[in-house]
């Protein structure tokens, strides 16, 4: 079991200016953020990170929105923390999401579903890799 998850924060959730009340529920449900940053993807980033995406129907929607202004990508620590976290987030589409779930609080549709959180332990390595070197984690 691997302790780390990795979040992004998604750009409508930022313009809404729901960050604040996302990060405070992630540390108030006991997860440890161990690196973070505020950036702007480009192309190119978004449709690597959404790669295993890029045959779906909603792949060149997704880069576009995921483009469309800044996001905050972190690194969470928690014992179990892919599953903790996706339990915290609720289900992909918002209006199926659980009250009080980060997406059900914060999500706006299917795409704009307010934070992305890895699926596997394997991911969760692969996806903390793509954003943050090991100087930038504390
Ligand atoms: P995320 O957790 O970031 O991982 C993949 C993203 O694709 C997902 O959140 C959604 O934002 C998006 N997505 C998944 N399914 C659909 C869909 N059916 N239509 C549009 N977007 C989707």
């Amino acid at each position: 079991m691997n302790n780390k998850t990795l979040t992004i924060i998604k750009p409508k959730a930022l313009s809404d200016n729901c960050a604040g009340k996302i990060l405070s529920t992630i540390n108030a449900n006991g997860f440890r953020i161990q690196a973070m940053r505020m950036m702007r993807l480009t192309r190119p980033q978004a449709e690597a990170f959404y790669s295993v995406h890029k045959d779906r129907p909603f792949f060149h929607d997704l880069v576009e929105f995921m483009t469309s202004g800044p996001i905050i990508a972190a690194i969470l620590e928690k014992e179990n923390a892919v599953e903790e976290y996706r339990k915290l987030i609720g289900s992909t589409n918002p209006d199926e999401a659980a009250d009080e779930t980060i997406r059900a609080m914060c999500g706006t549709n299917i795409q704009m579903n307010a934070v992305h959180g890895s699926d596997s332990d394997e991911n969760a390595e692969q996806e903390a890799n793509f954003f943050f070197s090991y100087a930038e984690r504390f």
